[in-house]
């Protein structure tokens, strides 16, 4: 646990600012407050196009993924992709041109827009999506994973 609980014997009163959906002290998810070291992730595995779960809010996941080569040519009906270069380089190719990605840049491929990502060398990116998205989009061949590890 990386997040360190209080230790106090008192129970913290609830803070009144008006707003009223503010959660008392042990009345919400702990563990959804652990932090989240990219680097130990990404030690984990060695695998291509293959994104893992590491946090998720809302409705949506966060992923890491590492990517190496190219993938397949795709979109996705419903939902839009974020993609953050942690190191590496890549380039998003789209129908209407590439968009090359540094460490410490990102794309939103919005919902409809055909994409393939290539990565010439090896490259570690950071995935924010829905849920339900399927990382082969509409696309379903021997690189679509139906079912993602969570590390
Ligand atoms: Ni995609």
């Amino acid at each position: 646990m990386s997040f360190r609980r209080r230790n106090d014997p008192i129970q913290r009163p609830l803070v009144h600012t008006g707003h009223v959906r503010c959660l008392a002290p042990g009345a919400y998810d702990w563990d959804m407050l652990e932090k989240v070291d990219l680097a130990e992730k990404l030690s984990l595995f060695d695998e291509h196009w293959s994104p893992k779960i590491v946090a998720e809010l809302n409705d949506a996941y966060v992923k890491v993924v590492k990517f190496q080569d190219e993938f397949v040519w795709h979109h996705h009906d419903d939902e839009d992709e974020l993609f953050l270069v942690v190191s590496g380089r890549m380039r998003m190719e789209l129908r209407d041109g590439d968009v090359v990605l540094e460490p410490g840049e990102l794309i939103v491929v919005p919902k409809g827009v055909e994409h393939r990502p290539v990565a010439e060398v090896e490259t570690h990116v950071v995935l924010i999506e829905p849920k339900t998205t399927l990382n082969t989009g509409n696309v379903r061949n021997d690189r679509t994973l139906d079912e993602l590890d969570r590390i």
